[in-house]
């Protein structure tokens, strides 16, 4: 299947999890990758394993690191989409997060995605493409035990229908869409429920939800990657099994 053939795809937080699976979908369905991390080990060895991708140290929150990861995308022909995928788990409550560790996350999982989007729009102005940022289902509940984390996310998703309009409002042919995992099962979501034990699992909101497959994520970024989802902009696209239907 060509559902993304020939498309320049950036993924950050490309080498585990959700990254990488999604990376491995883009590639089976044609895509032309450009890998970004900061596990320049796994991210390689992702790259050596595509037929067409190529691997960039990119710490997510440095300005400069997005500057050089664009120019290479440039030289690579120009970036057709943009999967704003990295980010960091910390488990602490309203009561134990401190000041650094809230400031980490913030920087990690919501001022990268803010610098993705700057950088994505004006590397995709006049030829359109698809930013797809990635939030959680943290970011439409509240989840006591990960304090910042839930705010990083919420800060995602309002910034996604924001770039979605303005790219709108002034025909720059951008959509730019927020995916929103329940659990699932990637080295994150496993640590996390390594690290809980009984009373912290009762914080957790969606304790009793089955786990999801990287996969179950990964086709939803093929998706919104292709033409197939070209009238859907500025969405949040659910996938948590029902976890937040309630
Ligand atoms: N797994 C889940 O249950 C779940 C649920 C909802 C949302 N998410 C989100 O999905 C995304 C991917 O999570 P995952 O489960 O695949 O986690 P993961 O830990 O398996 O992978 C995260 C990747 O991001 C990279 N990374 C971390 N900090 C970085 C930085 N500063 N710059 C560049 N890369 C960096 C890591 O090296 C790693 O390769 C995260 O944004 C996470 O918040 C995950």
């Amino acid at each position: 299947m060509d559902r993304v053939k020939d498309k320049l795809c950036i993924v950050t937080g490309a080498a585990s999890g959700l990254g990488k699976c999604s990376a491995e979908l883009l590639a089976a369905e044609g895509a032309r990758l450009l890998l970004a991390d900061i596990d320049d080990e796994a991210g390689e060895a992702l790259a050596a394993s595509l037929p067409e991708a190529r691997y960039q140290r990119c710490d997510v929150s440095s300005e400069a690191d997005w500057q050089a990861l664009m120019a290479t995308a440039e030289d690579m022909g120009g970036v057709d989409v943009l999967f704003n995928n990295a980010g960091i788990a910390v488990m602490a409550t309203i009561e134990s997060t401190s000041l650094e560790q809230w400031e980490r996350v913030q920087r990690i999982n919501s001022t990268s995605v803010f610098l993705g989007c700057k950088y994505g729009v004006q590397a995709m102005k006049g030829r359109g493409g698809s930013i797809i940022n990635m939030s959680s289902m943290a970011a439409l509940v509240g989840v006591p035990l990960f304090a910042a984390y839930t705010a990083s996310k919420g800060a995602v998703r309002s910034l996604t229908k924001t770039v979605a309009l303005y790219c709108q409002q002034k025909d720059y042919g951008i959509r730019c869409n927020s995916i929103h995992p329940g659990g699932i099962n990637t080295p994150m979501g496993a640590k996390a429920l390594e690290d809980a034990d009984g009373e912290d699992l009762k914080l957790m909101t969606d304790a009793g939800a089955s786990m999801g497959e990287p996969e179950d994520i990964g086709w939803m970024v093929v998706y919104l990657a292709s033409e197939e989802s070209k009238h859907v902009n500025g969405a949040e696209m659910v996938i948590d099994n029902a976890a937040t239907a309630a």
